[in-house]
């Protein structure tokens, strides 16, 4: 029989815990309504709707209520928040029916509108992204830049810049003031890498970005139910959260925008959430990410210090029974549940296959890059040595994780990389 497998992959998703389950369901079932219809079944679907919309809010620190009060929108996850956000932020949101604007397009650029279709004059805008983003950043922020067909007429695609980071995985706060440009309408850096852990100066960022009236939005992904987060504290003007990375539901996410920002839609259809976001919310998972966010609430610090303390465990441990290891990021300050070790002298995808067959369920790096061959870009931004970008693995703990796991897997992992070496 092969051995009970021990789960250290959740920087991929956190099992969703027997509380949240428990709450999902009751609310699929106590709620039965659309939370759109004007009857009682439907008030009461949206009375539930929005007490999550604001316990979440509150949680994040965001302004709930007052004529000041921050927007927090549903969404499918993570992925679409980014998207949503690098393709809607600071635009006017269009009337239904009404095509939406491109930052190429938005009043921070200086295109001709009596342009020839086609014809790019003017400047373009200048998104910025950090060069350790996560794809559903990065790719969408490319998309942005994609050259265009003729027949969209005008249209300039936004040129990317991308912010470096240094060798222990933080930004490069000092290139961020010579990236912005009076094109520049918006930037996004992620608050806590889902590679290395290491926490980035978003506060800070905020700071240089508003000063240059340039939007900064934040995907918090991976910090959210985690570590502190303080949405009015950072001074970001957007944030996007997942509830399946803090052991909530899979498929819903928010993006949290600062009052008075605009947005405009990816989505057209209804009314539902100011028409920014339409389609049928889904109350029960609402519910579902509120009580695995207040969960965390409640145990915030217990679980940090547990799962600092195993981390530590499993670091120590490993570094002491591998002379070649590093601990890839571990001089930064770092989310306290990941770890991303390079096993110098062996092969990530050989060793996460080990892994698996052993009972180590990890990863050789983001969940939506895994099975690629292609080395990391977070990693190859830090510019480390190719013999451990080659050899790193993610291993990455949640709120049920257990000192007996962490033995465990320890030993197990040991044993995978002493048979590698014999077989290499
Ligand atoms: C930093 C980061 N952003 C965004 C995402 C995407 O979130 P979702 O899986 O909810 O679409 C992930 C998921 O791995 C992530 O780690």
């Amino acid at each position: 029989m092969p051995p009970a497998a021990i789960y250290l992959d959740h920087n991929a998703t956190a099992p969703i815990l027997p509380e949240v389950a428990d709450a999902v369901r009751a609310a699929a079932l106590r709620y039965p309504g659309n939370p759109a219809s004007q009857h009682d079944a439907g008030r009461q679907a949206r009375r539930a709707l929005e007490q999550a919309r604001i316990r979440i809010g509150e949680i994040l620190g965001a302004r709930t209520t007052g004529m000041d009060a921050d927007q927090l929108i549903f969404t499918s996850g993570g992925t679409e928040s980014n998207n949503l956000a690098l393709r809607g932020l600071g635009q006017p949101p269009v009337p239904p029916g009404g095509r939406a604007p491109t930052h190429a397009t938005s009043s921070l650029m200086h295109a001709d509108p009596l342009a020839e279709p086609g014809t790019a004059i003017g400047a373009a805008a200048r998104v910025i992204i950090s060069a350790i983003e996560h794809p559903s950043i990065s790719r969408a922020a490319e998309s942005l830049a994609l050259p265009i067909p003729a027949r969209a007429g005008g249209f300039i695609p936004p040129v990317l810049q991308t912010l470096g980071v240094d060798a222990a995985g933080v930004i490069r706060l000092d290139q961020l003031e010579s990236l912005i440009t009076p094109t520049t309408p918006l930037a996004s850096i992620m608050l806590a890498s889902n590679e290395t852990g290491v926490l980035q100066p978003v506060a800070e960022a905020a700071a240089i970005c508003r000063r240059h009236g340039v939007l900064l939005h934040t995907d918090a992904t991976q910090a959210v139910g985690k570590a502190p987060v303080d949405f009015t504290a950072l001074g970001v003007d957007a944030l996007t959260a997942t509830a399946h990375k803090f052991h909530g539901p899979l498929g819903i996410g928010i993006l949290l925008i600062r009052h008075g920002v605009q947005l405009a839609p990816a989505l057209h259809g209804g009314f539902q959430q100011a028409a920014l976001r339409p389609g049928t919310e889904s109350v029960a998972l609402a519910v579902g990410m509120q009580t695995a966010l207040e969960l965390w609430q409640r145990e915030a610090d217990a679980r940090r210090e547990r799962m600092t303390m195993l981390r530590e465990r499993l670091e120590q441990t490993i570094l002491a029974g591998w002379r070649d290891a590093v601990v890839i990021g571990g001089q930064s300050p770092r989310l306290p549940h990941t770890s991303n070790i390079a096993l110098v002298g062996l092969n990530r995808q050989a060793l996460v296959m080990a892994l698996d067959l052993a009972g180590v369920a990890c990863s050789s790096g983001s969940a939506c890059a895994s099975g690629s061959s292609e080395p990391s870009p977070t990693l190859l931004a830090m510019g480390l040595p190719e013999e451990q970008i080659s050899s790193s693995v993610r291993l990455s703990l949640g709120a049920t994780t257990t000192l007996a796991e962490i033995d465990e897997a320890v030993r197990r992992i040991l044993n995978v990389c002493n048979n590698l070496r014999r077989v290499g």
